[in-house]
């Protein structure tokens, strides 16, 4: 399966992403890097001063094919603090490659961003924390077999792994949490390629290996972030029980539907979130 296509080169796709953005305005520093997820794009509409750009002008960028999801880099005040937010992720199972979300999170990191915070929808594997939750990843489980660094060629796609999710950044969001009022749960995210919904086997499996939460985003996200040295916090939104779990059946018009509703809480989680710089941040 291609983890990328013949001759492209990410960085330098990246060199001419940054050269655009910064001609249309987008200089950093900013706060942090924010990817939205499936019916979660109401969080771009809550910036102020943006100035937004089509994923379909920025050299390297995906073209995001799912129902829900925009195309869209934005750059604005968010709380009062400067923030891109990435409307919109490509997914593995639309190409069959990981690594379609590699320019835009190298393009974070190029302009300035001093964070990455990732944002999903997914299947609960937990009846208490049902449809509306929100949830901070503590880790992952690759249950893919794909990898966005595949391809790459120098020595730093070896990337750890340990405290992926950032400890400073976790404990920084459930103060967020806790000063907005929204109960935030933790859990571990299992990652299946989709774009099939995984069945009550599949779900059991990954509740036996200690998953929480079962999705087909994020993960490649999580590892980029890490390939770019940005420090990586994420939140999943529960849109439903996982197939099998209770009467967990999941459609994508039901996940769109439930992601939407719960994004309320998520804007204003992420607002809190920004809002204060996390107390071990250079
Ligand atoms: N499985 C995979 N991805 C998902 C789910 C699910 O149950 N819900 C939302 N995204």
């Amino acid at each position: 399966m291609p983890e990328s296509k013949p001759g492209f080169e990410p960085e330098t796709s990246v060199d001419a992403a940054l050269s655009l953005l910064r001609a249309e305005g987008l200089a950093g520093p900013f706060a942090c890097a924010i990817v939205t997820g499936t019916g979660l794009g109401a969080l771009a509409r809550g910036l102020e001063e943006a100035v937004s750009v089509p994923y379909a002008r920025i050299p390297g960028f995906p073209e995001p094919g799912v129902s829900g999801h925009g195309g869209w880099l934005h750059a604005g005040l968010l709380s009062g603090q400067r923030v891109l937010v990435f409307e919109g992720r490509a997914h593995a199972y639309e190409a069959g490659a990981a690594g379609a979300m590699r320019v835009p999170i190298g393009v974070a990191r190029g302009l300035g961003a001093r964070s990455l915070l990732l944002t999903n929808a997914s299947g609960s594997l937990r009846p208490e924390v049902g449809p509306g939750s929100l949830v901070r990843l503590t880790d992952h489980i690759n249950l893919s077999g794909l990898n966005p660094l595949i391809g790459e060629r120098s020595d730093a796609r070896f990337v750890p792994m340990v405290g992926a999710y950032d400890p400073a950044l976790s404990a920084h969001l459930h103060a967020a949490a806790g000063a907005a009022g929204i109960p935030l749960h933790a859990g571990i995210y299992a990652w299946f390629c989709g774009p099939s919904f995984e069945t009550p086997a599949e779900v059991r499996m990954a509740g036996l290996l200690g998953a929480d939460l079962v999705g087909m985003s994020t993960v490649p996200e999580v590892i980029l972030g890490r390939f770019y040295r940005l420090p990586v916090a994420a939140v999943s939104v529960v849109t439903n029980l996982g197939a099998g779990i209770g009467d967990g059946d999941p459609h994508h018009a039901e996940t769109k539907a439930v992601a939407a509703r719960a994004g309320d809480d998520l804007a204003r989680l992420v607002a809190a979130y920004v809002a204060r710089r996390p107390a071990s941040e250079p």
